[in-house]
């Protein structure tokens, strides 16, 4: 312990001498690698690189933001925009109801995907017709109302997106998972079960071609 202190006390008094009486000495440079990097300038050419270009390019697979799987709307309709417009709270759900609008065209392309994306992502607690009887309810899983009840049938697509985005209760959020895009298809197909098993019937063969 003694000796650890004397040490360090040594250091900390070579730390603290001046290398030169000269006030405007710079003083010894340790490692000037630190403060002189050997950088090259961005759109320099580059001895290093067989491409001799020291920008490179994104790694295979980058996904651009500007990438056609996202569109303006999954841009527009951010978290932050969310959490600033349409908050996590019940005035937030209220606000959402009333003026939170699908901003995806309906079409047999957006129902279709819709249906499929519902398929893989909400079918297994809500089932195929939305009535609240999927995979999971029937092993003990949180069981949602139907979507044609009485509770959920007039239920507003703003209020649908927010209950998606943050969840509700007993549904997490599907906001990672799926795009706002996403989100607003799987909405087109929600709207037809809406209107009872029989609706969601006449969908299944035909995807919305009557739409
Ligand atoms: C883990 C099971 C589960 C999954 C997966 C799930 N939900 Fe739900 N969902 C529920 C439950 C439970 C409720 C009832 C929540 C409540 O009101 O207490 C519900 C409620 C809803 C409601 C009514 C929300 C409201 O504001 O009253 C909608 C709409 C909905 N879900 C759509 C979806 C969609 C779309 C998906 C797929 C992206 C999905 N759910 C995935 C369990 C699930």
């Amino acid at each position: 312990m003694k000796k650890a202190l004397l040490y360090l006390s040594f250091f900390a008094a070579a730390a603290c001498s001046s290398p030169s009486e000269d006030p405007k000495s710079t003083g010894t440079e340790y490692m000037p690698d630190m403060y002189r990097g050997p950088a090259y300038e961005t759109y320099s050419m580059n001895p290093l690189y067989k491409d001799s270009m020291t920008s490179r390019q994104p790694v295979a697979g980058t996904v651009a933001r500007a990438n056609a799987i996202y569109s303006d709307v999954d841009r527009l309709m951010s978290n932050d925009y969310m959490i600033a417009t349409y908050p996590p709270t019940p005035d937030g759900y209220e606000a959402a109801g009333t003026s939170l609008k699908n901003p995806i065209a309906l079409t047999d392309v957006s129902m279709a995907e819709g249906k499929r994306l519902f398929e893989n992502y909400c079918m297994i607690c809500h089932g195929t017709a939305g009535m609240g009887d999927g995979p999971v309810v029937q092993r003990n899983g949180p069981k949602p109302p139907a979507y044609s009840s009485e509770q959920l049938k007039n239920l507003p697509e703003g209020k649908m997106f927010h209950s998606i985005h943050y969840g509700k209760n007993m549904m997490g959020s599907h906001a990672s998972q799926l795009t706002a895009t996403q989100r607003w298809m799987i909405i087109h197909y929600v709207q037809t079960l809406q209107k009872g098993a029989a609706a969601a019937a006449a969908t299944d063969s035909t995807a919305a071609s009557k739409m």
